[in-house]
């Protein structure tokens, strides 16, 4: 049986090192023996990603592209797939490097993959690639009230950061195997920087001066506050509290350019904007300022009044890009790898930069980020700090002002063709699955390909993000859900001439074809990254790419409609983002024991898709599938 994410707390150093990346900021010293040590002994500890043989990926590939393609295509495909894997053909030679590479690097795809989904991809970050998280409404209403839990939070978060630093944080483990734990040394002190063909990454929690500040965004203005006293304790609640109120009454007026838009542009015109602007001395110390922080707290500004369902709705778009240039989006650097978000009427999430990592790490520190605040209880006095916080200055010129501008309208054009709906499922959640011995998530993904089913009468490709963090910096492959068994499933689900014992024997199997998929890829046997470090290959020694990689067949199956993820966590919230192609769904979700939450995007210009009419079709879908095996008493058995 697979769980998931069963966080163990062992301590680095004892049976099982946690810790992936020296860490060069301790709060405790350490001698750099011991934590060499522990790098080391993880390190050894987590096997390599493997790399899959050729003919299975084949083969497999065929089986994935039966239900989303045309007989003919498929018959066409078949014959150049039989030409690639032929011996001594492009396939038999790109397998060899493939493998070498794989015998003389770390892992052989993770630098591959970090490059080609994330810092070449040119759209902006924001919607395109940064999810965000709607964390529950807060108890606070006002101002004050979001001072203090802000004050809480990042006391919360430098808790975690501690965990980081003193190597002490829980070893997550995936079906009893310990799990990479790089990835959560990668999410503080970094931030993205803009290039003019491909972006970088910086990260200074490694670097000898390792930070001590955050950014504070307020007003669209930004503000270093040191999280640290002189003597290197951390500030207490009670001195964070201060500060922001000091930041909160020196930002009162929206009186300065809103730099932080510029972030939402495609990457390329921010690219330009960036090399112009930091020519100037004190933009590019400002700007150093915000990439080397530890995190981003922005304390966003009122947003629409709604209520309900629609407050969750609105809480996602406010963490995935801030609701347009005349609410928060340029309250943001959407560069930076953290951002926590607090608004003043209790809304409260994040939004992050994928590059670093996936969801499970940031939701990880976030659960335990909720935790913390609600054990912390605030001083009755508040306590003065040595130092106040430092407004950061811009100096803008008129080129930059109109590239503010230009970023404010196409940050508009993009809010306003989002469309979010963050629903909750609340009939049932993983317990009913379970009863009928059933893998709750691939229940969820044949109920997502059911909807799609009844929406639009075939299947689509489909993406479900695994996780390959048992191997040594694993990030991600792909789960395709639609298969074989789940496309027979839902043609036949609506049919009332069928029987209803048929229907749960293709239900059982369409399941059951999830759940070896997903096995598959979680122990590196999935064919996408495979598939793509072949074609990597080919372009890095500059022959020509093989026909399988320029085939009708191979671009239909990376016309993802569907792109979903699974993210769950302790506390009762839900992370989102936006579809990845323009007649797509972005569907992430979140299932706890008795309800889920769901997360689902599409793009309002696109006329066939529709956010709310999927989202209401899931709900009709996973409750008829617990009606037919409520109904049906094999299912019991
Ligand atoms: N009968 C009864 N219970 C079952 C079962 C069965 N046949 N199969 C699974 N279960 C139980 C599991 O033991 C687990 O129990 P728990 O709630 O006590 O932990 C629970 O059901 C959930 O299992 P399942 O629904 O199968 O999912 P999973 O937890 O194994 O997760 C993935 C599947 C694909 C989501 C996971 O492997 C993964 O890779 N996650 C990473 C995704 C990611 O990185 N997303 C972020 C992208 S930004």
């Amino acid at each position: 049986m697979w769980g998931i994410w069963s966080r163990t707390v062992v301590k680095v150093g004892m049976a099982k090192p946690c810790s992936f990346v020296k860490p060069c900021h301790l709060v405790k010293p350490v001698s750099a023996t011991r934590i060499s040590g522990r790098y080391l002994t993880h390190q050894k500890g987590l096997p390599s990603l493997p790399v899959p043989p050729l003919q299975q990926t084949c083969e497999r590939y065929i089986a994935a592209l039966e239900p989303i393609v045309e007989t003919e295509e498929l018959k066409y495909t078949k014959k150049l797939v039989d030409e690639f894997q032929k011996a001594g053909g492009d396939g038999e030679r790109l397998q060899r490097a493939l493998e070498k590479r794989a015998s003389n690097t770390e892992n052989w795809l993770s630098d591959w993959w970090v490059q080609v989904a994330y810092l070449d991809y040119r759209l902006p970050v924001v919607v395109h690639s940064s999810p965000g998280l709607v964390l529950p409404r807060m108890n606070f209403t006002d101002k004050q009230g979001q001072i203090r839990f802000a004050a809480k939070l990042i006391a919360g978060v430098l808790d975690f950061k501690m965990m980081i630093d003193n190597e002490t944080l829980p070893v997550e483990f995936m079906g009893g195997k310990p799990l990479c734990m790089n990835q959560y040394y990668q999410v503080l002190s970094s931030c993205r920087i803009p290039g003019l063909k491909r972006d970088s990454i910086v990260n200074h929690s490694r670097s000898s001066s390792s930070p001590k500040h955050i950014t504070v965004v307020h007003n669209c203005q930004f503000f270093v506050l040191d999280v640290y006293n002189s003597d290197g304790t951390l500030l207490s609640v009670d001195q964070l509290c201060v500060q922001l109120e000091h930041i909160c009454n020196s930002s009162q007026q929206n009186n300065s350019e809103p730099v932080g838009i510029l972030t939402t542009s495609d990457r390329d015109t921010w690219g330009r904007t960036y090399q112009s602007l930091i020519k100037d001395k004190i933009n590019k110390d400002s700007v150093s300022a915000i990439q080397r922080s530890i995190f981003t707290l922005c304390l966003d500004g009122a947003m629409p009044q709604v209520s309900g369902d629609v407050h969750r709705s609105r809480s996602a778009v406010q963490m995935l890009h801030g609701g347009g240039s005349q609410w928060n989006s340029a309250n943001r650097w959407f560069d930076k790898t953290l951002q926590f978000i607090i608004g003043e009427d209790g809304t409260c999430g994040a939004n992050y930069e994928h590059a670093p990592a996936e969801g499970p790490p940031i939701v990880a520190l976030i659960d335990h980020v909720v935790e913390y605040t609600r054990r912390i209880e605030l001083g009755k006095t508040p306590v003065k700090s040595s130092s106040m916080p430092q407004k950061l200055h811009f100096k803008i010129t008129p080129e930059i002002k109109r590239d503010i501008e230009e970023a404010k309208h196409k940050m508009d054009i993009l809010a306003q063709d989002l469309d979010m709906r963050v629903v909750v499922f609340e009939e049932f959640g993983k317990n009913v699955p379970k009863t009928y011995k059933m893998s709750p998530d691939a229940f969820i993904q044949v109920a997502l390909q059911l909807a799609f089913y009844r929406m639009y009468q075939h299947s689509c490709a489909t993406y479900e993000s695994a996780s390959l963090r048992m191997f040594r910096l694993g990030r991600t492959d792909t789960i395709r859900s639609a298969s074989r068994a789940s496309g027979e499933f839902v043609k036949v689900f609506d049919n009332p001439s069928k029987q209803n014992t048929e229907k749960v024997e293709l239900l059982e199997k369409a399941v059951q074809a999830h759940r070896w998929y997903t096995n598959m890829a979680i122990s590196g046997q999935a064919i996408d990254r495979h598939l793509l470090g072949l074609k990597m290959l080919a372009l890095e020694q500059q022959i020509t790419v093989p026909p399988i990689f320029t085939d009708k067949s191979y671009s239909k199956a990376l016309h993802y409609r569907l792109s979903t993820s699974q993210v769950p966590s302790k506390t009762d919230c839900v992370m989102c983002f936006g579809p990845v192609v323009t007649n797509g769904y972005g569907v992430c979700y979140n299932p706890m024991d008795d309800h889920i939450n769901f997360a689902v995007s599409s793009f309002n210009t696109c006329k066939e898709t529709d956010a709310a009419a999927f989202a209401q079709t899931v709900k009709g879908a996973l409750l008829d599938m617990r009606t037919l095996l409520e109904e049906t008493p094999k299912a019991r058995l």
